[in-house]
């Protein structure tokens, strides 16, 4: 029989947390579906094993789910250096470079990521990738302030080819704005085989451009649950 997609997002996040986590955490708390299992995993053992840890949102979302679980919450004012962040990804290739940001919250993961001292990925063997493209095809997320979207697009359909769409909203008349009031543009149809590092670097020096979905040489570990039930 094979795991769904679902049951094997709960495997990654049920084994990373009981890795990664020990009495005394901060911890950096991811946003998307599949860290939603790793936080139920977090309340339990914190209610089983008297687990004492601290936790910094990284979305609304993120925020809201530490909420529900009665998980004590902190900032990066009080709390500066993280000892673990766990989040979910939209693609992780084979050097452990990542594409976030399907879900809006690229700017806020980004941050705490990067003040945690290691950054564990959970996710579902559709995320599993050799080239970033391989896998998701909506495109890199990229977070911009939004009266300069229109340009930011035509410079990076310039300088790197591809396709730009401004994400718009489902539920509302609309683009997306995000948990920091800006716009997202999703970049599709980019060259996989460039140098991401490069490429993240020149789309950051664009002005407007806020972040990028390009997780690139931040994540300390990737943990997969597979169709066969392992991890
Ligand atoms: C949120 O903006 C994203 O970066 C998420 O981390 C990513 O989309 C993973 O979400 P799922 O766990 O729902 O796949």
């Amino acid at each position: 029989t094979m795991l769904s997609l679902e049951n094997a997002k709960k495997l990654a996040a049920s084994k990373a947390v009981d890795l990664h986590v020990n009495c005394g955490d901060l911890i950096g708390i991811g946003s998307g579906s599949t860290v939603v299992y790793a936080v139920e995993r977090l309340s339990e053992r914190v209610k089983a094993d008297n687990l004492r840890v601290k936790c910094v949102p990284t979305s609304f979302q993120a925020r809201q789910l530490i909420v529900k679980h009665n998980l004590p919450l902190t900032d990066l004012e009080i709390d500066r250096e993280l000892d673990v962040c766990i989040d979910g990804a939209d693609e992780v290739d084979c050097n452990l470079n990542l594409i976030k940001g399907g879900g809006g919250c690229l700017l806020q993961e980004k941050i705490v990521a990067s003040c945690s001292k290691k950054l564990i990925i959970i996710a579902d063997y559709s995320k599993n990738s050799k080239k970033l493209g391989d896998q998701y095809k909506k495109g890199i997320p990229i977070e911009v302030v939004p009266m300069a979207y229109a340009p930011i697009s035509n410079k990076i359909q310039k300088a790197f080819g591809g396709v730009l769409d401004l994400r718009m909203a489902v539920k509302k008349a609309g683009p997306v704005v995000t948990d920091n009031g800006n716009f997202i543009l999703d970049w599709r149809e980019y060259n996989q085989d460039s140098d991401w590092d490069k490429v993240n670097t020149t789309l950051l020096s664009i002005p407007g451009v806020v972040e990028t979905g390009l997780f690139i040489n931040m994540a300390s570990k990737a943990y997969f649950g597979m169709e066969d039930g392992s991890v």
